[in-house]
């Protein structure tokens, strides 16, 4: 067959969700499922946590086993990319030559891992964590005696990544080019803390930070910051963020800047074009209606869900509530809401206690907590939000008062 009732391009959170959820909700039609990666739907998380540390095996990070697929009648075709979209005959082109036409078309395709543009980029040993291929080449490095690690980026990959390879007995230096690790998602606290923990377990957090070039002929054997030191390593880590996969689309006539513009029903600019997940820049109405992109598996398997009730004639807004975790050592970190235009925060706890929430504020609502440690606080905290509470911070603060005494 080369037509399918719906086509879903990505085999991520997003991708694979919206096929479970079309199945969810009585979707009878036929549905086919195209993803680069050769690997049947599999969680992200884990790539920068317990996969990596080896905790867990690739059977284990798996959305659903493998026979799943072909019970839901989903028609995977894996190891495949979409090259062209035609939004007029409404076909895709696939690597290999094959086309297929759809009646709706579900972009999910994420983002891809930025790489560094300087020189020795491209050297053997540098990596990025965004896919199994990654993680599992560099697993192979470590079990080949790859020991000392360059990580450039202090985002959640470079810290997960920094905190799994520590386990597994490897020196780290993290190098975070802005003053502070987790800049772009987290508050000063929360950045000093972790800063903090990472050099307890002996990594050796570097920020402000710049790399100037990687050295080595075929393989990395340095770093070299702008300063003129060398950091010798037998391997680097790059986190320093995503690159949205939407050139195809856009190729094509979908309109955005910042990802793919979409709708609250998450459909693009073309004719029955969904997008969703990282590459979905929408009005989010927890960030005051700004329009953003989100990237996490909780706004990937939501956003899916958007779109499978659209395509079941059951169009309901996209007003999911935002939330993210992070797991580094012995530390879990929740956080509820988005930060972003918080004009206070509050401490709550001790972080020396290393159980303790930062609580962000605007215009004196709560709009979003991180926790550390502290799943009571996130719980509670989320309902406080969701309820766009105005609280005074010193209520906020008092450790003693539970948060759900506040509502
Ligand atoms: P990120 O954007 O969160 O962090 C990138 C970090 O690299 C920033 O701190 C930035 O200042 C720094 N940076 C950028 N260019 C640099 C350079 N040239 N030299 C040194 N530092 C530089 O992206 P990250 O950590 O790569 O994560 C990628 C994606 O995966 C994000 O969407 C992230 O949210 C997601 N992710 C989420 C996790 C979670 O929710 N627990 C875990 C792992 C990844």
């Amino acid at each position: 067959m080369n037509r399918f009732d719906v086509v879903i391009v990505g085999t991520g959170h997003g991708g694979a969700q919206a096929a479970i959820a079309l199945r969810q909700q009585g979707f009878a039609g036929s549905i086919a499922m195209i993803g680069r990666d050769a690997n049947p739907p599999y969680e992200r998380p884990p790539l920068s946590k317990d996969y990596l540390s080896g905790d867990k095996p690739f059977e284990r990070i798996m959305i659903r086993p493998e026979a799943f697929w072909a019970e839901r009648a989903v028609e995977l075709r894996l190891g495949t990319s979409v090259t062209r979209v035609d939004p007029e005959m409404k076909l895709v082109e696939l690597s290999g030559g094959d086309t297929i036409e759809y009646g709706h078309l579900i972009w999910a395709t994420g983002g891809d891992a930025r790489r560094l543009s300087c020189p020795g980029g491209h050297l053997a040993g540098v990596h990025t964590v965004r896919d199994r291929r990654d993680v599992d080449t560099l697993m192979a490095e470590i079990e080949g005696g790859a020991r000392r690690f360059v990580v450039v980026g202090g985002g959640y990959i470079g810290l997960e990544a920094a905190a799994a390879l520590t386990k597994l007995g490897c020196e780290v230096v993290v190098v975070e080019a802005q003053e502070r690790v987790l800049n772009r998602v987290a508050g000063p606290e929360l950045s000093a803390f972790y800063e903090a923990e990472h050099r307890a377990h002996g990594v050796d957090v570097r920020t402000g930070a710049a790399v100037d070039r990687l050295a080595g002929e075929d393989r990395v054997t340095a770093v070299v910051l702008e300063d003129g030191e060398e950091l010798p390593c037998d391997g680097v880590i790059v986190g320093i963020g995503i690159v949205p996969s939407v050139g195809t689309l856009m190729a094509a006539g979908a309109a955005g800047s910042n990802g793919l513009d979409v709708t609250d029903i998450c459909r693009t600019n073309l004719d029955d074009v969904y997008a969703i997940g990282d590459c979905a820049a929408h009005a989010n109405i927890w960030a005051d209606g700004a329009v953003i992109r989100l990237e996490s598996v909780q706004n990937a398997h939501d956003m899916a869900t958007t779109v499978a009730r659209a395509i079941c004639g059951d169009p309901q807004p996209y007003e999911a509530f935002p939330w993210f975790w992070s797991n580094q050592y012995d530390l879990k970190l929740q956080t509820a809401g988005i930060s972003t235009g918080h004009d206070a925060t509050v401490l709550r706890g001790e972080p020396e206690s290393r159980s303790f929430s930062v609580l962000y504020l605007k215009d004196g609502r709560l709009i979003a907590i991180d926790a550390v440690n502290r799943t009571k606080d996130y719980v509670q905290g989320r309902k406080l939000i969701e309820a766009r509470a105005t609280v005074a911070p010193e209520l906020l603060a008092d450790a003693e008062v539970p948060l759900k005494d506040l509502l």
